[in-house]
């Protein structure tokens, strides 16, 4: 069979935040699948961007006082360099920020108004007057107009469940600023979707286009009536691209973003002298999108009408997945559970987070766990017990000789291994991981079975049996090599690690079918370390964020200058008073409260190493002993030893606010290291 050629993509991150675990689902999902056709021999090509546009990365920027340029910039490169240490394996990461998308924008742009699509309307709109901007449904927040609950979206009540336009709402306030928005006018354009409805019946309904449970979902919710206009504009100030041929209005983020799919293709091709034809424009090339089932709206009903209008070629198929959970439930901040990648690979080994999402993914759209405690014992018990163990218990005791000349009787075991390689390369191939660990799985039972039985480590102290133990241990090096093979898509790396120990490269699915035979192997060295509870336990105290109860959970202020006026700035000083004062990162590791002082806790804060300190803070109303545990702080290091009622304090604990419950204790992000000087 003559190799495919595949076209890739994962939907495009928003560069307003940092990667998280449950962004990484989606990205681990679709880099296995990109990976197993890879090893298959297949031309597989995986293309993403950061999406980059729209009012809340103008927002954000604002807020740290920088250019939206400047801003996903520097997103941009954390992106990358999260996706790049998951071994997330992109052909090309670019932006919709780029001259690219533009270009390609106004390309889909000619071609849906020279199909009479667009239509024009005005759209009235709550308006922030301080911002200066128009406001999006969710950024609206108010009493609901059915049930009088206080504090709820623009759009829809979590109370009652009732939807409305955010105009409804009683006591707007903007989610920005907290002011009252006021209703203005403005033009926008829409793309009428309607017009083609009969092709969105096909398309979305063909054998295999989509999950069959989403092709019903469509069906069922959308496609039974009349299609709504679509609006792709937005009036300015908005931060994306202007529309040329309607001045002070610009695309909607969403009209944008999946157009970088071509993009980041085009980026790509420019750089490797590939033309965007053969991967857009070809039967020859299958396309497969991977998105989240909160965006299959788009990618089914107005990415296809733009795809067609344009003249490109739409998906074979897009694959739908579902959330993720920790320890069961939505991810939280206060929980600790809304996990950065980059707080996780402070801690942790990226593979185990592969090896797990992949024991957990099925083809279809359910939402996953990430059981904390299941993950450790999981990959404790099944990729480092079975599979790992399996090269660590075989590989020391092999000689200077190594593996042997031919390949030994082994009671059919690697014949059944490769026997088992087209039924997992089908469970890979259908989106089905968790059948494929599983299967693979129940080979490395087999395996163990074996060396359990020929145990190598007492053949090994017994005279003239050289030759078994280097026999046993070639069929076991063989099969622990096969599984490795197998499991490359999910970790790659060990797959890496097995080819340099087994002096021989992993290159193709169809290696599992030959043995490695009659030479050295490399030296041993640990290829995976035990998961260590403790460290999944420091990620979840480092991901979590006090939360406050009257803490309003989406950016609002409108700060007045009361805190200034009840306590005016100081006097000037110079640097070197500045720097006489030792400021230093702390961990909280004990806390607890001094019965009998009203306002004190009593905090054990480490420097780093054994360096520890005893301070005694006035922040009893305010917090919680327990919560501080673990914590991050800031100390005045050289601050004289003072003598209590209740002992000596060796510094103090920085932190803001006028006293009793006002009280903000202050943290370094995470990353901060205890002992770092505070400059
Ligand atoms: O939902 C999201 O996170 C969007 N940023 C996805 C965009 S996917 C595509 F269409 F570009
Ligand atoms: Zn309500």
């Amino acid at each position: 069979m003559s190799p495919r050629r595949i076209l890739v993509t994962s939907a495009l991150p928003y560069a307003n935040g940092p990667i998280h675990l449950g962004h990484l689902v989606e990205y681990l999902q679709t880099d296995i699948w990109v990976r197993f056709q890879r090893l298959q021999g297949n031309e597989c090509r995986y293309f993403c961007a950061d999406d980059t546009h729209g009012a809340a990365i103008m927002i954000s920027a604002r807020k740290h006082g920088v250019t939206e340029a400047e801003f996903i910039e520097r997103m941009n490169r954390a992106h990358q360099e999260d996706f790049a240490r998951f071994g997330v394996s992109f052909d090309h990461f670019g932006s919709t920020h780029s001259d690219s998308n533009r270009q390609l924008c106004g390309e889909f742009w000619k071609a849906l108004r020279g199909s009479d699509l667009i239509a024009e309307s005005d759209v009235e709109q709550l308006y922030d007057v301080q911002e200066g901007l128009f406001l999006a449904d969710r950024f609206v927040k108010g009493t609901c107009p059915v049930c009088s609950s206080a504090d709820q979206y623009g759009d829809n009540c979590e109370k009652c469940g009732a939807t409305y336009s955010p105009t409804e709402l009683k006591n707007p306030k903007s989610t920005y600023s907290g002011t009252t928005p006021e209703l203005r006018k403005a033009k926008h354009l829409f793309v009428q979707v309607e017009r083609r409805h009969a092709f969105l019946d096909e398309w979305t309904q063909a054998e295999g286009r989509l999950p069959a449970e989403t092709a019903n979902y469509l069906k069922g919710f959308f496609l039974n009536n009349p299609l709504r206009d679509w609006d792709i504009s937005r009036p300015a100030p908005y931060f994306g691209f202007e529309i040329p041929d309607s001045p002070g209005n610009y695309w909607y983020v969403w009209f944008d973003a999946p157009i970088g799919y071509l993009a980041s293709t085009q980026d790509w091709c420019a750089k490797t002298g590939q033309q965007l034809s053969d991967w857009w424009q070809s039967d020859a090339t299958e396309i497969y999108h991977f998105i989240g089932k909160d965006i299959v709206y788009f990618h089914a009903l107005f990415w296809p009408v733009m795809l067609q209008t344009a003249g490109y070629s739409l998906p074979r198929h897009i694959h739908v997945h579902g959330f993720l959970t920790v320890n069961g439930e939505k991810m939280s901040k206060s929980k600790g559970t809304q996990i950065n990648a980059s707080t996780y690979l402070e801690h942790l080994d990226p593979s185990y987070l592969r090896y797990y999402y992949a024991s957990k993914l099925g083809p279809g759209a359910e939402d996953i766990d990430l059981d904390l405690d299941d993950f450790c014992q999981k990959v404790n018990s099944t990729l480092l017990a079975k599979v790992i163990n399996l090269a660590s218990r075989s590989a020391r005791f092999i000689a200077a000789g190594g593996l042997s000349p031919e390949y030994p009787e082994d009671e059919g075991l690697f014949e059944s291994t490769a026997a088992a390689a087209a039924e997992i390369a089908a469970a890979y191939e259908g989106f089905d991981y968790a059948k494929a660990v599983r299967l693979i799985m129940a080979l490395a039972d087999r395996a163990n079975e074996y060396i359990d039985r020929k145990q190598p480590w007492s053949l090994k102290k017994q005279a003239g049996k050289e030759r078994e133990v280097q026999d046993v241990c070639t069929v076991c090096l063989n099969v622990f090599r096969q599984l490795c093979i197998y499991l490359a898509p999910v970790l790659p790396e060990l797959a890496d690690k097995a080819a340099a120990l087994l002096q021989t490269p992993i290159s193709n699915w169809a290696d599992a079918q030959t043995p490695t035979l009659g030479h050295p192997i490399g030296t041993f060295t640990h290829l995976m370390q035990r998961v260590d509870p403790q460290k999944v336990q420091q990620m979840v105290t480092d991901s979590t964020v006090a939360q406050r109860p009257d803490e309003p959970t989406s950016a609002t202020w409108a700060d007045d200058d009361a805190a200034l006026a009840a306590e005016p700035l100081a006097d000037t000083c110079s640097i070197d008073d500045f720097a006489k004062v030792d400021l230093r990162v702390a961990r909280v590791i004990a806390a607890e409260p001094v019965k009998e002082a009203r306002k004190l806790l009593k905090l054990t804060v480490s420097l780093g190493g054994t360096h520890t300190r005893t301070v005694f803070a006035g922040i009893k109303a305010a917090y919680e002993a327990e919560s501080l545990v673990g914590r991050l702080v800031v100390v005045v290091a050289n601050l004289a030893p003072r003598q209590m009622k209740f002992g000596t304090s060796e510094g103090m604990v920085i932190a803001a606010g006028p006293g009793g419950a006002e009280v903000f204790v202050l943290s370094p992000d995470s990353g901060a290291k205890p002992g770092q000087r505070v400059h």
